[in-house]
């Protein structure tokens, strides 16, 4: 295995600030690229791409190819956990994911204790290939959602705007809220160890709806969590090197590092950059945090808005990328705009 001294993204993450900052993009592979589009429509439906090994190894890389980036993230989803663990998972064209909802204790009853990972053998399949093929100085990231984001969308069955589902339900079953969340922690941690064998170099800790919770129910259900499966892959693995989202925690995001012993953190575009540098950066890298609305204008906007991230963060441990996944409809040539910004 190549040494990780030979990844600029690695190396941010390991405390070693680089001149020019390591660049991705949540979402980079996705449907503002032909390519994608080309193989999505061959694919079938979208986990159907994500578990055929050659497509998803061929998508992984096609940002890789075109835009060069420092780090490359396995094709996936976060919900092909609920999927490994016998629900049943289904992605409707223009609608986002459909499960059945898990909204009662006596539904959460019979959720399976382990996931079944021969079920996810075809990511694993794909991490080795996109391993293989990748430049070794290019960093492959696996990822998991955080067990509350997961559970979001398991308890409702579908994406809403507030996750008023899950609140409730952990308001009024929190015991069988903390089942759901006990079983995505140790399956999740599996799962993060099963990518690093199969070539990962990085972890991602997806949690897009850590900033919904109050304060004391963010601790409970979105940071001790994450901590735990922090703790569980170090176990196995003490030097894994993991970035934690937790989107839209603001204020919290101290604490949240503090607790769960991550690598780095990615901050979307509402984060403060004076607390971000005082209270994060000094302990972690930052990861972000271009707004992606700010790509699909381009222009002197766009240019503004990367100075301005750069100015920021870029004299302290940074990589950078977007504060949430890019969007479709965003123009190639802004992508690559931003690039030759960044890169000079
Ligand atoms: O970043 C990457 O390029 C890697 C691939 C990746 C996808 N989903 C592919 C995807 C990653 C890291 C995710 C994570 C994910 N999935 C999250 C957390 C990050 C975030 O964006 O907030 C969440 C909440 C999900 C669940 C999910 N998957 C939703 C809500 C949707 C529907 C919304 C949408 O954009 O269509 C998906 C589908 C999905 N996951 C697509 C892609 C490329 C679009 C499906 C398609 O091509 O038809």
């Amino acid at each position: 295995m190549p040494q990780s001294a030979t990844k600029p993204f690695i190396d941010v993450l390991s405390g070693q600030r680089q001149a020019v900052p390591p660049m991705w993009m949540m979402r980079q592979a996705g449907r503002y690229l032909p390519e994608y589009r080309e193989v999505r429509a061959k694919a079938g439906g979208f986990l159907d791409l994500c578990f055929n090994p050659e497509l998803a190894a061929e998508v992984t890389l096609q940002p890789i190819r075109r835009f060069g980036f420092d780090a490359a993230i396995i094709f996936s989803d976060i919900l092909v956990i609920p999927y490994a663990l016998g629900r049943s998972v289904r992605f409707e064209v223009g609608e986002g994911p459909r499960l059945e909802p898990l909204d009662d204790p006596a539904k959460v009853a019979t959720l399976a204790a382990h996931a079944d990972f021969g079920k996810l053998n075809p990511v694993f399949e794909a991490l080795k290939l996109v391993r293989g093929a990748l430049d070794p100085k290019i960093a492959l990231i696996g990822f998991c959602g955080a067990p509350w984001t997961v559970a979001t969308y398991m308890v409702a069955g579908h994406g809403t705007p507030d996750q008023a589902p899950a609140r409730m339900m952990a308001y009024r079953h929190p015991e069988a809220f903390a089942k759901i969340i006990d079983v995505l922690v140790e399956s999740s941690i599996d799962y993060l160890l099963k990518q690093l064998a199969a070539g990962a170099n990085a972890l991602q800790i997806f949690d897009t709806w850590a900033g919904v919770l109050p304060p004391a129910e963010f601790a409970r259900w979105s940071v001790e969590p994450t901590r735990r499966i922090v703790e569980g892959v170090r176990k196995k693995v003490p030097d894994a090197k993991i970035i934690g989202f937790p989107r839209g925690a603001g204020a919290q995001l101290p604490g949240y590092v503090e607790a769960t012993g991550v690598n780095a953190v990615s901050i979307d575009w509402t984060a403060e950059p004076a607390f971000i540098r005082e209270r994060v950066q000094s302990r972690v890298a930052v990861q972000g945090n271009l707004d992606p609305l700010v790509l699909i204008t381009g222009g002197a906007a766009l240019d503004r808005a990367v100075d301005n991230t750069l100015a920021n963060f870029a004299q302290g441990r940074f990589i950078f990328n977007l504060g949430h996944g890019i969007q479709p409809e965003t123009p190639i040539a802004h992508v690559e705009q931003m690039l030759k910004r960044v890169r000079g």
